[in-house]
């Protein structure tokens, strides 16, 4: 069992990690990757005097918007990074609705240098393929499903800064797509579905990131791709089609092969699927390192009713040797999702890979408590404890979702206790609805992301009304604002904002616009025309947001 970090820092390896890393002292792990973070921000390294400049910020919120733009509060400002369509290099192009984003520097000494991963979660044939499913008339054609498969999965960019703003190095030789036709092995001992190998990734929601500097991504709504095997009350597979790719209709993937965490090489685009980490609709796969390098990975299962999971490995920086665990969060208790050790689970699989592959069985079997559609988690850099956005459940009426606590016992990641709360509520009280992305930034502030759906949005009976677009939010660690949900961004039309990362000079926060104008039915009248580019229809985009907000935020203005 393993505590929490209380490790103290120098003033000195302070001020490095705010951002002076020219300065010849060690970068504490994690701290310069934040977005994503487990970096350990104590009390002793908020000194009184940087909590008390950033007790003195003054947040001015910004009103609910339904127009089809992205606003923003006083302080904060915006450009494009890389849209859809954008050529990387002389072959490939940047993927549709862009979700996580993950920088990590290629030399640390230059943290305005680097690599930017980006997931492309899933594609709107309408803008991709030119494949309209509203008109019954149409039959998706493999031609049309090639480059669907080819707007998914991820893309490698590099970046540097440039005239203070950071842009797109093309022809990078680092710059690669990794697409839905990407071989990717398993990191697993026996085959999947007959294969040591899948062809390629999708579904790539939000993800994470690794101490050995490896990007995560997570496959999550894999069964709208190639389906789903199902399973009756005896123990008898079934199939059960695409829910709205249909790309089974052409290649014969097994569904097997995707639902996975996914790691990803930044420098030579090598990939593994990780078995051990189980197989569900992950949002995201969040990573602790203990203090004997044995690694704690949190993820979640996006579906109404499914759980929350955690992976603790048996070996140092493994994601492959050790036990998957599933929360049963009214006892305050992790399940082991171990062959070996559950009578139950040996009843239903015939061994330890078949737990893996069906995980969501395995946890309902052994009495994992079924959550309001649990998506990202962070780990609260100054509490240590976890924090989990449960978007919302429409059919046990929660329309608004809430971010639960979990405290693991006596701050070791490893325990197998903790306790559950609801650390904060969506609905009218606290002015948002549906959280879904979170990220600390260097001063332990707590940004979030919403996804109300598209189709819900704006609706004049319905009960997201109040809140308008998807909306970006800050809670303040510190000041009068303290622990106010206060609304910095909105997003344009039918979108929703996602993947924020922040750069490690704190001075740029990365954030996807994923699926502006998604309830398009007819390209020649679009519902959103954002980022008003020449082509005059709505690009999923990743923008660079910056100013003297995000700057303060992150406690650089004062050490300048
Ligand atoms: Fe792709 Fe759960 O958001
Ligand atoms: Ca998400
Ligand atoms: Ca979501």
């Amino acid at each position: 069992m393993e505590a929490f970090t209380k490790r103290t820092y120098s003033r000195k390896e302070f001020l490095s990690f705010l951002g002076k890393a020219s300065m010849a002292v060690v970068i504490p792990p994690f701290l310069n990757r934040c977005g994503n973070t487990a970096t350990v921000l104590t009390p002793e390294v908020l000194s009184s005097e940087v909590i008390n400049f950033l007790k003195g910020i003054k947040l001015k919120e910004i009103a609910a918007s339904d127009k089809d733009d992205l606003l923003l509060s006083e302080g904060m400002d915006y450009y494009p990074v890389i849209k859809w369509g954008t050529s990387i290099n002389d072959v490939d192009r940047f993927g549709f609705n862009c979700d996580f984003t993950c920088f990590i520097p290629l030399d640390e000494a230059n943290p305005e240098d680097g690599l930017l991963w980006v997931n492309h979660e899933y594609i709107d044939s309408l803008f991709v393929s030119n494949y309209n499913y509203r008109d019954p008339a149409q039959i998706r054609t493999k031609v049309q499903v090639d480059s669907e498969m080819y707007n998914v999965g991820g893309s490698i960019v590099r970046i540097r800064k440039e005239d203070g703003q950071w842009k797109l190095v093309e022809n990078d030789p680092y710059n690669r797509r990794i697409t839905a036709k990407t071989p990717i092995p398993f990191n697993w001992d026996v085959a999947i579905k007959g294969s040591s190998m899948a062809i390629g990734t999708l579904g790539n929601c939000s993800g994470g990131i690794t101490p050995w500097n490896t990007f995560l991504t997570c496959e999550e709504n894999y069964d709208g791709f190639y389906g789903e095997t199902i399973y009756d009350e005896n123990n008898v597979a079934s199939k059960m089609p695409s829910k709205y790719y249909g790309w089974d209709s052409f290649y014969d993937y097994p569904p097997e092969h995707y639902g996975w965490v996914v790691e990803i090489d930044p420098k030579t685009g090598s990939a593994q699927k990780h078995v051990a980490l189980g197989r569900f609709a992950h949002e995201c796969c969040t990573l602790y390192q203990l203090d004997d390098n044995r690694i704690v990975a949190y993820t979640g299962d996006d579906r109404n009713d499914e759980h929350m999971y955690k992976f603790v490995s048996s070996k140092p920086n493994s994601l492959k040797e050790g036990t998957l665990y599933v929360a049963d969060t009214i006892q305050g208790k992790w399940l082991a999702l171990d062959w070996e050790r559950q009578p139950l689970l040996q009843k239903r699989f015939k061994d330890q890979t078949e737990v893996m592959i069906r995980a969501r069985e395995a946890a309902a079997i052994l009495g994992a408590t079924p959550l309001n559609r649990p998506e990202d988690i962070e780990i609260d850099p100054i509490t240590g404890h976890v924090l989990v956005s449960l978007t919302n459940n429409k059919y046990k009426g929660d329309y608004h979702g809430s971010i639960l606590k979990i405290e693991e016992k006596n701050g070791a990641y490893d325990a197998l206790k903790f306790t559950a709360s609801t650390y904060l509520a969506g609905g009218e009280a606290h002015g948002f609805s549906c959280p879904d992305n979170l990220a600390f930034d260097l001063a332990g502030n707590l940004w979030m992301t919403t996804d109300m759906s598209g189709s819900a949005m704006n609706q004049p009976s319905g009960p997201y009304m109040p809140y308008k677009n998807n909306s970006l939010f800050v809670i303040p660690r510190f000041g009068d604002d303290a622990g106010k949900v206060i609304r910095v961004a909105t997003a344009p039309r039918d979108a929703e904002f996602t993947g924020p990362w922040f750069a490690p000079d704190g001075k740029t926060l990365f954030l996807s616009v994923q699926h502006p104008g998604e309830q398009t039915s007819d390209l020649q009248h679009p519902t959103s025309l954002w980022p008003f580019d020449d082509d005059q229809i709505p690009k999923p985009t990743v923008v660079a947001i910056h100013g003297d907000l995000i700057y303060k935020m992150n406690n650089l203005h004062r050490l300048q």
